[in-house]
């Protein structure tokens, strides 16, 4: 949530700074802004809206080979100029961008900065209001900003403007992602690599507490007591053709059409030279040390690990919780002895699962993370990692991440299963390659789904899924993606739970979509179909090759029973994505939501 840049070199660093944003507008997109400082002092451009908002009020002629930039999304504040981001001391002499939460934000206000006239609602300010705070009464400027960060109780990154200097960007961070990229004669800073991959690949990571100074020939790195630190930098694996649309309207269309490649690649990724499936030994002997396994996830990623409980239990025969990220701490379960944590998350950042990271560390208990973003904090703190190798996702609603997800963790369960003498009773490498091809025929089924998605989802205010067994999983998220992308209200329901209370809010009309891929549970859901029908429900019949029946709208190829999920939740992303599409939203950015949920 929030994503900011920073530039120091000797190019005008306005263009830099608007690129950059534009490549982290999926982290936030409801105001933005940048300032530039030259000799003449520091410029504030800030507006409410995009970025292309933002371009539209930046002044041409003001160069100036210094600035910061952030793309916001709310949480102290609605969305507004005065609340959008740089903000300022009251002097004008420093300015901040930041993207987290001060949580102790009000008690620094009413402690330091009685006197000081805030003009915006945000936590923000007060982090620059300190600093100025303490520049006054005499300290140095890294020596201020320093002693404001032992104050600050939340999540933080920042960078920091002092108009006295033109020749620095201060830097710091706490629990939200920072990057500092290198370049010949300038130095770039970046929430992540991709809005900085214009100018450089080269990159250094930071470390929760660290402060930096970047100047156009220098990156100092330095803990919170002011010694320094010496870290190599790393090469970003990105292309820029990753992260452009290209031909597409949307990127979450290509990122559903990216599918059925990203699976083949999984399948390559995770083999060795032999042609078999492989895990680094470490993270099969830990799944082997366990007694029990709980994922731990947000969202999309939450369903994954409902879908990869099955893989897991049925594959490896080890016992698997799963549990939302955000209601863990609250609710947590009487552990086993021997557990291990597994954190799926696709960006790395989701600051619920961190939180849940950083209490079972403190337990001293085992911990994976499956991600799609090398070098993301919860890849970083885990003790081991699985990679998606997805590719960048940049459409707020995840497609391409869940069907990796699910790849993985089959793989992950398979080499287990494996490892412990058990025979799985399928060839995995041959049944996702099974499921690469089905992924294409529905690919190629564009213009049937987006006509069965007008027939149901054009005017309707809600629409329900339902499905029995793995199904059930696979309408949550249909229900997921239906809902964030075009505000129709959705809900996925177990089949047989549909009688018990939710029944009651069929009408004439409601879309039912219903899913049918597995065999055991075939007859119960048709049942459950027909009686939502005789309630007056329009229902969707979403099917498997094999197991159709005369009134099914649409049928998927057949792929093994347990991997259906990898490909009926195409049908989904596509039926919501063209939902959101004749209702004339914006399919990659939907209101109120953020590609990385940061703050807790
Ligand atoms: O990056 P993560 O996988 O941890 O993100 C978790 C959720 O925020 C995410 O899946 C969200 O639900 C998506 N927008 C759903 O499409």
């Amino acid at each position: 949530m929030c994503g900011i840049v920073g530039y120091i070199g000797n190019d005008d660093s306005k263009e830099i700074l608007l690129k950059g944003l534009e490549k982290l507008e999926y982290r936030g997109y409801d105001s933005a802004g940048i300032a530039v400082m030259n000799e003449n002092g520091v410029h504030v451009f800030k507006e409410k809206g995009r970025i292309a908002d933002l371009r539209s009020i930046v002044k041409e002629d003001v160069l100036a080979k210094t600035g910061i930039g952030h793309t916001r999304w709310a949480t102290h504040g609605v969305p507004s100029t005065e609340n959008a981001h740089p903000h300022q001391s009251t002097s004008g002499r420093f300015t901040l961008v930041h993207n987290g939460v001060i949580e102790n934000y009000e008690l620094l206000k009413r402690e330091y900065l009685k006197d000081v006239t805030f003009v915006s609602e945000t936590d923000t300010e007060v982090i620059v209001q300190l600093i100025e705070l303490f520049v006054n009464d005499g300290q140095e400027v890294l020596v201020a900003f320093r002693k404001t960060l032992t104050l600050l109780k939340g999540s933080y990154a920042l960078a920091l403007l002092d108009s006295q200097n033109n020749e620095t960007i201060y830097v710091a961070k706490n629990k939200s992602p920072l990057l500092v990229g290198l370049g010949d004669s300038f130095n770039v800073v970046a929430s992540d690599a991709m809005a900085m991959l214009q100018v450089t690949n080269q990159f250094v990571e930071l470390i929760d507490k660290e402060v930096v100074i970047v100047t156009k020939d220098h990156v100092t790195i330095q803990n919170l007591n002011g010694e320094t630190i010496n870290r190599k930098p790393y090469t970003a694996e990105l292309d820029e053709s990753d992260i452009e649309k290209g031909t597409y309207p949307y990127y979450m269309l290509k990122e559903i059409d990216e599918q059925p490649l990203v699976t083949r690649k999984i399948i390559q990724m995770y083999q060795d030279e032999q042609g078999n499936l492989t895990i680094d030994p470490k993270i099969i002997k830990a799944m082997n040390e366990t007694d029990r396994i709980y994922i731990i996830a947000a969202g999309t990623s939450y369903h994954a690990g409902l879908v990869g409980k099955q893989f897991i239990e049925k594959m490896a025969k080890i016992p698997v919780e799963v549990h939302v990220a955000s209601e863990f701490s609250y609710n947590m379960p009487i552990l086993s002895e021997k557990p291990l944590f597994i954190f799926i998350t696709q960006s790395g950042e989701t600051a619920d699962s961190r939180s849940v990271l950083v209490q079972i560390k403190e337990m001293g208990h085992s911990s994976m993370t499956i991600t799609n973003v090398q070098g993301s904090t919860l890849s970083r703190e885990a003790d081991y990692t699985l990679l998606l190798h997805a590719g960048p996702e940049i459409a707020v609603a995840s497609t391409k991440a869940y069907t990796a997800q699910l790849a993985v963790i089959a793989i992950l369960a398979d080499v287990t299963a494996k490892s412990r003498n058990i025979t799985v009773d399928f060839d995995l490498i041959h049944e996702l390659g099974i499921v690469a091809n089905a992924m294409e025929v529905l690919c190629d089924s564009k213009e049937e789904l987006e006509h069965i998605s007008r027939e149901f989802l054009s005017v309707t205010r809600n629409c329900f899924f339902i499905g029995r067994s793995i199904d059930y999983y696979v309408g949550q998220e249909g229900a997921l993606k239906l809902k964030e992308i075009s505000y129709i209200q959705a809900e996925g329901f177990a089949g047989g739970e549909l009688k018990h209370g939710t029944i009651a809010l069929i009408e004439e009309g409601t879309p039912i979509i219903a899913l049918a891929t597995q065999e055991s549970v075939n007859l119960s859901i048709r049942g459950n179909v027909k009686e939502v029908v005789a309630r007056g429900a329009k229902p969707c019949i979403i099917s498997m090759k094999g197991l159709e029946m005369d009134d099914d709208t649409f049928v998927i190829p057949e792929v093994h029973d347990l991997l259906t999920p990898l490909i009926s939740v195409v049908p989904m992303q596509l039926l919501a994505y063209y939902a959101a599409l004749h209702r004339d939203c914006d399919v990659d950015k939907p209101r109120n939501l953020a590609k990385s949920v940061t703050v807790e």
